[in-house]
């Protein structure tokens, strides 16, 4: 059985060994995007998911080193269009591959990557890889409708907390539970078993969503590297913005919409003065309680699961550590 730190160590040895081999290839123009996202860093949650999942079933971890590759590339694939798509210049504490080479190649070095994971998936020898490969492929449709949402739902001021949910489930959970359940489907698990894991992870992916988007608001830039505010900014339909809405009193819903509509306006007044309407109302605790009740659930589902504790003991630490995080 492996630690959470012995995976970590493996992944970030496989990441880093691929992204050289990448900066040997030509045209460097597509190639070096690819190798700077995937030198940015990043906790690489989903392939230790990936790993951890398989770990539980079979020690030869090896075997699902690929495809844990192939989610992360694919996630850092996704972290190029969104960073587009968001008018985001920060990520990791660096520019993001939009703003320090340009748009085209953060397009076309996302498709490459697209392309990438699939290849890296395909090294993959398990018998259940084609089982695995639809999962992948469904996430990734699932992953776009949910990205669409986000952006549909920027010009809406009528989201309700359902529609919240279901986007944050398809643009952030499934991913998160794809990643659990591919290591299990490799490593030949009783059904039921993958889709326990499948469930816990849309759970935890729930709540690292809900995480995400209170770190954006109140979270300090040093340590989240991303830039505080830039939900705010895009009139994202955060749960915060959500709750606010529907709890503001005449007054406070006035001043948010004004915010909301402003087309000219200095982005630190604007995330200010929305940040003080989310604090008189308290917002924050509601989102913080809606992550809890979401890693409750995920945890009950693991403790559902039909494994020894003890086996299941380095999935519930990631998962704990995820809840506590600040970046
Ligand atoms: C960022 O994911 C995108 C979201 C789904 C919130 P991570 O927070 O896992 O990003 P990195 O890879 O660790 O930077
Ligand atoms: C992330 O949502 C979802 C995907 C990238 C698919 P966010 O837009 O909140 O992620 P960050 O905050 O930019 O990492
Ligand atoms: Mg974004
Ligand atoms: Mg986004
Ligand atoms: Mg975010």
């Amino acid at each position: 059985m492996y630690s959470v730190e012995e995976l970590q160590k493996i992944v970030s040895e496989a990441v880093a060994l691929r992204s050289k081999q990448l900066l040997d290839k030509k045209p460097v123009e597509l190639y070096r995007p690819i190798h700077y996202s995937l030198e940015m860093g990043g906790k690489r949650l989903r392939p230790v998911l990936v790993l951890l999942a398989y770990n539980l079933f079979d020690e030869e971890i090896e075997k699902a080193v690929p495809a844990a590759l192939a989610i992360e590339v694919f996630h850092n694939f996704t972290l190029l269009h969104d960073d587009i798509m968001d008018k985001a210049d920060v990520r990791r504490n660096r520019p993001t591959v939009h703003v320090k080479f340009s748009e085209n190649h953060a397009i076309l070095s996302g498709d490459a990557m697209a392309f990438e994971a699939y290849k890296y998936l395909l090294e993959s020898s398990a018998r259940r890889l084609p089982e695995a490969m639809k999962l992948f492929t469904d996430t990734a449709i699932e992953v776009c409708e949910g990205q669409q949402y986000d952006m549909d739902f920027e010009n809406r001021p009528d989201v309700k907390e359902e529609e919240y949910l279901n986007m944050i489930r398809l643009k952030t959970a499934v991913l998160l539970a794809c990643s659990l359940k591919s290591g299990a489907i490799l490593a030949d698990s009783p059904k039921a078993a993958a889709d326990q894991l499948y469930e816990f992870g849309i759970n935890l992916g729930l709540a690292f969503q809900l995480q995400d988007d209170l770190l954006d608001t109140f979270g300090d830039q040093e340590t989240f590297g991303k830039k505080i505010g830039g939900d705010i900014l895009a009139n994202k339909k955060t749960l915060l913005l959500i709750n606010a809405l529907e709890h503001a009193n005449p007054e406070q819903r006035a001043l948010l919409m004004e915010w909301i509509g402003k087309e000219d306006f200095i982005p630190e007044q604007k995330i200010q003065a929305v940040t003080q309407i989310y604090r008189e109302i308290g917002v924050k605790e509601m989102a913080e309680r809606k992550v809890d009740d979401y890693f409750n659930r995920a945890i009950r589902i693991l403790g559902e699961l039909e494994l020894e504790d003890v086996v299941k003991q380095p999935l519930r630490g990631l998962a704990e550590k995820m809840l506590t995080r600040k970046n």
